[in-house]
């Protein structure tokens, strides 16, 4: 089949390498790249749940598959000279808010000590590349504001998490300064929200939370019903990401506002409370849910929005789901895989929601689904 002709063809016949291929955004992301005609190579560790996407849809067959843990300099260092790509997504961190408070060391040696080693192998790369760093909406010192984030506001977090994005954060605009003026490699770093989409199993996510209820008849726990998040299909952040990285890889240096900091988030109407989220996912899924607030727990932030003018403005770029549509096709994706270990059938679902999505996409105009001339 010849690769899907979008982010102007930038990723046919090339190589790229995916940090956390064996997650669940890196998982879709590498089956994004395959069909967009990429070879792509992946750096991560096992995929640590039962099932993972990544297994689902057969992809250790499907990609250069290198397990091996980021916070090993040395490893990264040889990873990315031996690959020598010409474009580096790096998702692999540890992303879960709660387990960072029970694993903080680990949390920042992974998220703050690897992006650093991923950078500072990038320095010796002597090849155009372009390399998108995915952090997170979180990385902003929250302040419970009513209007959205915005890239210049102050990094923080309260959390382990969140800090050591807001850390990473930090290291890559100090080493894009310090060592990439000038340089064959660009570099931009991505802040996305709350993803949601078929094949996560993470624990302590609302969505996995949902599916394993649900699959079993059980009632939905939910622990935090009035939070509010701005909920997104995993396919639009990484349209962003791909096409920033399609964006980057014509610069010819760093000089560029490109090489910089961009929010990927969705359109107003889907700045939800997770209970309203979990309200329209029993519309695909009939059951119930019941409030599980614990007053004890850690905290965790109650209001979270992003502004996504920058990326609209420089790159053209917004969201092409609405909430309902992001929440349909998540759902829809569990229930057709629910009894299925066919990973061609898998890969044929997965493939479908991408093209649906890229028409929505085209249908609003996104410069991104232009074909290439
Ligand atoms: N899922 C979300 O809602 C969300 C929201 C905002 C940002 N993010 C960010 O997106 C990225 C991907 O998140 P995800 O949801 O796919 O998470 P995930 O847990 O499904 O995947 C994490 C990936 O990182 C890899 N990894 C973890 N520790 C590693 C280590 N020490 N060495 C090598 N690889 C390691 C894992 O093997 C896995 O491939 C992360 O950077 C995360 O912070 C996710």
């Amino acid at each position: 089949m010849p690769p899907r002709p979008y982010f102007s063809g930038v990723f046919a016949g090339k190589t790229v390498l995916v940090t956390g291929h064996t997650g669940f955004k890196g998982s879709w992301l590498t089956q994004w790249l395959l069909l967009l005609g990429a070879r792509v190579h992946g750096l991560g560790l096992d995929p640590d749940t039962t099932p993972s996407l990544f297994d689902k849809a057969g992809l250790s067959a499907r990609v250069e598959h290198q397990i091996g843990d980021i916070r090993d300099a040395a490893l990264v260092r040889r990873c990315i000279a031996e690959v020598q790509p010409d474009f580096v997504f790096h998702l692999a961190a540890q992303p879960l808010v709660r387990h960072s408070y029970k694993e903080p060391v680990e949390t920042y040696a992974t998220n703050v000590m690897g992006t650093v080693h991923v950078l500072d192998a990038l320095r010796a790369l002597q090849k155009p590349c372009a390399a998108v760093m995915v952090t997170t909406d979180k990385c902003y010192e929250n302040r419970e504001w009513l209007h959205g984030y915005r890239e210049e506001d102050p990094m923080g977090g309260f959390d382990p998490y969140s800090s050591s994005k807001g850390m990473a954060e930090l290291a890559i605009a100090a080493y894009r300064r310090s060592f990439f003026a000038g340089h064959p490699v660009k570099i931009a770093s991505a802040r996305a929200g709350n993803v949601i989409g078929g094949g996560d199993w993470a624990l302590d996510r609302i969505v996995p939370d949902c599916i394993r209820a649900l699959a079993s008849g059980a009632p939905i726990g939910v622990r935090n019903p009035h939070a509010t998040r701005p909920w997104q299909h995993v396919l639009e952040p990484l349209s962003g990401y791909l096409w920033l990285a399609a964006c980057l890889s014509k610069l010819p240096d760093n000089h560029s506002p490109l090489c910089s900091g961009f929010n990927f988030g969705p359109g107003h109407d889907a700045n939800r409370t997770v209970g309203e989220l979990v309200t329209e996912v029993l519309k695909s899924w009939p059951g119930r849910w019941e409030d599980q607030s614990d007053p004890h727990a850690h905290h965790e932030a109650q209001l979270l929005q992003l502004s996504t003018d920058k990326a609209h403005a420089l790159l053209g770029w917004s969201a092409a789901w609405n909430f309902a549509e992001a929440v349909r096709e998540t759902v829809t994706w569990y229930r057709e895989t629910e009894q299925c270990n066919d990973p061609a059938l898998i890969q044929s679902l997965t493939h479908c929601q991408i093209d649906a999505y890229t028409a929505a996409a085209s249908e609003a105009g996104l410069p991104w689904t232009q074909p290439a001339p």
